[in-house]
């Protein structure tokens, strides 16, 4: 199957009916910030349907376009009466007062809390546990993203992890990657054999978007 085919074929029945995302996907795009693709965006708003988490972590904010997003599901699919958060982390100092401006903007600044740090550093500190964690940061960290979200979710928790087909080039040997997208080559690779061998999780790589390795704390 050739997948830009399939992934516009996806689009297709993708409904684009909220104006302040579509605004803002359009910016991101205009401003080359890399967005979560709308395919994945699907995938993971079907995760918050079903699993309705009280506690989101994402790492990698950009913008703040994918946080809004989940932030607008969550609000859709959850009862009045249910409290829930989404912390947000990035470290790119000049994202942040966009992302923030953004959120506000999208009248979610009392739902999602905007951190800007390095993402590995202020998980490492942190201590209550999520419902769902959104991995979406450094790409040669991913194992280290994953060792901490483990500790930090309990049983029936979801990590999605996006962009772990790195493009197609995953499935490439190491020796036709150019040299300098080797280091996260290998540790893209290390992150997928981690999350498929632990026995914490129940993993599935999905061919969604750029590749989304979806895992089920037990
Ligand atoms: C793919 S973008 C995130 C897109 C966003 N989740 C969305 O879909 O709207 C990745 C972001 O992670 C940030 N990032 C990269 N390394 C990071 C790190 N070590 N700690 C925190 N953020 C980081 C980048 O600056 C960038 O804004």
């Amino acid at each position: 199957m050739d997948s830009s085919r399939t992934a516009e074929f996806i689009k297709g029945y993708i409904p684009n009916k909220d104006e302040t995302l579509k605004r803002l996907r359009e910016k991101a795009e205009k401003d080359e910030v890399p967005v979560i693709r709308q395919e994945t965006e699907a995938f993971i708003l079907s995760v918050i349907a079903l699993l309705k988490p009280r506690r989101i972590l994402e790492l990698g904010t950009a913008t703040g376009y994918s946080a809004i997003s989940m932030a607008k599901a969550a609000e859709r699919y959850m009862k009045a009466d249910q409290n829930f958060v989404i912390d947000t982390i990035e470290d790119w100092a000049p994202r942040i007062p966009e992302a923030t401006a953004n959120i506000k903007e999208a009248g979610a600044a009392d739902r999602i809390n905007l951190i800007e740090g390095d993402a590995l550093e202020v998980i490492k500190g942190m201590k209550e546990p999520y419902d769902l964690v959104f991995i979406d940061a450094a790409k040669g960290q991913y194992p280290d993203y994953l060792k901490e979200a483990v500790r930090l979710t309990r049983s029936g928790s979801v990590i999605v992890a996006d962009n772990v087909m790195l493009d197609g080039e995953i499935m490439e040997s190491k020796y036709i990657v150019e040299r300098r997208d080797r280091t996260i080559h290998k540790r893209m690779r290390e992150f997928l054999r981690q999350a498929a061998m632990d026995e914490r999780l129940s993993t599935s790589i999905l061919p969604v978007g750029d590749g989304v390795a979806f895992c089920v704390r037990m």
